[in-house]
């Protein structure tokens, strides 16, 4: 909506619903996975049905303990951990917790995490069989496994094979989407390679990997010893992969992660180029950011003169006008 002499900032309503791949989300704030289990602990803090979607922890197959502890340590703006896919496992999270988040008339969208092709398959199909999933999210970038060979969004080959497997058991009406890792040299094979295996979008990005050292201990503060690493402090690193594979696919579908705390966080991930974003270790201090970056991102478009999301995704992109202004 353009502000004309008739209009003042001030009469800017702005509707924050927006599209993603094909499923209405009230708000383009979700939550990022692995930083509320299955949504159930944020409840006294949001109505679960009124954020963007809940992203659950990345579920296996079966179900899993994870790695030694100590598994997450502070770090200068961000957050290193190595929790290693510990959870319930596909039976316990489709008896429980994905019933409880469809009652609650929240859009789930179900993180899942494979250690095998056999086994996305097989997660695909589960997850795929089950009413009420808004979208899947394929976990292909953990950072916390033994083997770094299995890191499937590091290699486009790996990284599609996942995908396709995936693919096949989830109906088309549900859409499928990659998250990807930062850690590679150029993420638009990678996400060329996703896509082509028919995912129809991105979350861009994991958390990269790193290591923090205990220099009292003289030995690595993490029990794993490395771990992924998120916050504030990865936010240029995701902002700029957002920027990359816009420019490359402007048409596609991203979800911009990594470091949101407010809602200009999430506005700048939006003019990179994502349609929506996730808010991860934020949650951690406050519970409530699903919502208030929403509301905070509401009122940053209104300042600006934008009525929706929509108008500024991949905003940042346009040349520069004339005389250096921001026109
Ligand atoms: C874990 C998984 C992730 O995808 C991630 O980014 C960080 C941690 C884990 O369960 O260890």
């Amino acid at each position: 909506m353009a502000v004309t002499s008739e209009t003042s900032l001030d009469d800017v309503v702005v509707d924050l619903a927006v599209d993603l791949a094909g499923v209405r989300l009230p708000t383009p704030v979700m939550t990022a996975s692995g930083c509320a289990a299955a949504g159930r602990e944020l409840a006294p803090f949001l109505d679960v049905a009124a954020i963007g979607a809940v992203v659950t922890k990345s579920v296996m197959l079966d179900p899993r303990s994870g790695r030694a502890t100590p598994r997450m340590v502070e770090t200068p703006s961000g957050m290193l951990n190595s929790i290693g896919l510990q959870g319930p496992g596909i039976d316990s999270f489709l008896a429980t917790d994905l019933p409880w988040l469809v009652s609650r008339g929240a859009r789930a969208v179900v993180s899942i995490a494979g250690g095998s092709l056999g086994e996305y398959a097989e997660l695909g199909r589960r997850v795929g069989a089950s009413p009420g999933v808004a979208a899947v999210e394929v976990n292909i970038s953990c950072p916390n496994v033994e083997d770094r060979g299995l890191v499937f969004a590091c290699d486009p080959f790996q990284a599609g094979r996942a995908v396709s497997a995936v693919r096949r058991g989830v109906p088309r009406g549900v859409p499928v989407l990659a998250k990807l890792s930062p850690d590679v040299t150029d993420l638009v094979p990678v996400a060329e390679a996703v896509l082509e295996a028919g995912a129809d979008g991105l979350t861009v990005i994991n958390t990269t990997l790193g290591l923090a050292i205990d220099t009292d201990t003289l030995r690595p503060a993490l029990g794993g010893t490395t771990g992924g690493l998120s916050g504030p402090a990865i936010r240029p690193l995701a902002v700029r992969c957002v920027w990359q594979v816009h420019q490359a696919m402007p048409d596609v579908p991203i979800i911009g992660v990594g470091g949101v705390r407010t809602g200009r966080d999430a506005l700048e991930f939006l003019l990179a180029g994502a349609s929506a974003v996730q808010v991860g270790t934020v949650v951690f201090h406050d519970p409530s950011a699903p919502h208030r970056v929403a509301e905070e991102l509401r009122a940053e478009l209104a300042a600006r003169g934008f009525s929706s999301p929509a108008d500024v995704v991949g905003l940042a992109h346009r040349p520069p006008a004339p005389g250096g202004a921001h026109g």
